[in-house]
């Protein structure tokens, strides 16, 4: 049986697991030996995502199996927007419209995070935005560990290739993930992180998803944003 968990530590530390031929996902390697031709999506797998340009990224988030997401996603949500937008928008995982459409926040939360762009005087076609997770989990249940670290390094080689001036990360779950802690969202709004190897400043702001459910908070949200503004332009640590 394939443990996703084991799978994907194992794949963190570059190790190819050898699957026997029965237990085998369809576009994952069992094993790749030097000079062996091997399918497409097997030598997608096997790469090192830390090397790779936006479109191979893209191709290797599409073939991913490395979770076991797969086998409930219509689609993986890559990422929307300007590769080298000085903005760059994190978000927690596709949901239903974004699992069917393979976009990101195009639902009813999107449209809030639309407004809230705007706002701003930016646009999706302006900023970067990425999910945490580039599956939906079923049921928009919480991103599970295993999930969320075979997942990891597409975010990473994303934001790395982005350069981006500033990170804004929406939601409890996006940025706890991102910044690596379990701190609850009112410690983490109102302060610059910086993203660690890169040394981005990353700002904390509510979900839109949650700021449908509570309208009261845009008030608060509106000066995340304008926090976030006045860091990516220097003026504010
Ligand atoms: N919520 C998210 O966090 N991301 C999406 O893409 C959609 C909803």
């Amino acid at each position: 049986m394939i443990d996703p968990r084991r799978d994907a530590i194992l794949r963190t530390l570059g190790i190819d697991r050898y699957v026997p031929r029965a237990d085998r996902v369809l576009g994952a390697p069992a094993f790749v030996a030097p000079g062996v031709a091997v399918e497409p999506a097997a030598a997608l797998a096997a790469a090192s995502v830390e090397t790779m340009d936006w479109d191979t990224l893209a191709r290797a988030v599409a073939a991913c199996t490395r979770c076991g997401l797969e086998a409930t996603r219509t689609q993986t949500v890559f990422g929307v927007g300007h590769r080298q937008a000085e903005w760059f928008v994190v978000g927690e995982a596709p949901g239903e419209q974004e699992d069917k459409r393979g976009e990101p926040f195009v639902g009813r939360a999107g449209q809030l995070l639309d407004a809230m762009l705007r706002a701003l005087g930016l646009s999706r076609e302006t900023v970067y935005i990425a999910n945490v997770l580039k599956c939906r989990p079923p049921g928009n249940r919480d991103p599970k560990p295993h999930e969320v670290e075979a997942c990891q390094p597409y975010l990473q080689r994303q934001i790395a290739l982005a350069q981006p001036k500033l990170i804004l990360c929406v939601g409890r779950i996006a940025a706890q993930n991102l910044l690596g802690t379990d701190a609850p969202l009112g410690k983490l709004r109102g302060r610059v992180h910086s993203l660690a190897p890169f040394g981005i400043p990353v700002v904390v702001t509510y979900h839109p998803a949650y700021l449908l459910r509570s309208p009261g908070e845009k008030r608060r949200a509106w000066t995340d944003l304008l926090y976030a503004r006045e860091v990516l332009r220097g003026h504010r640590a």
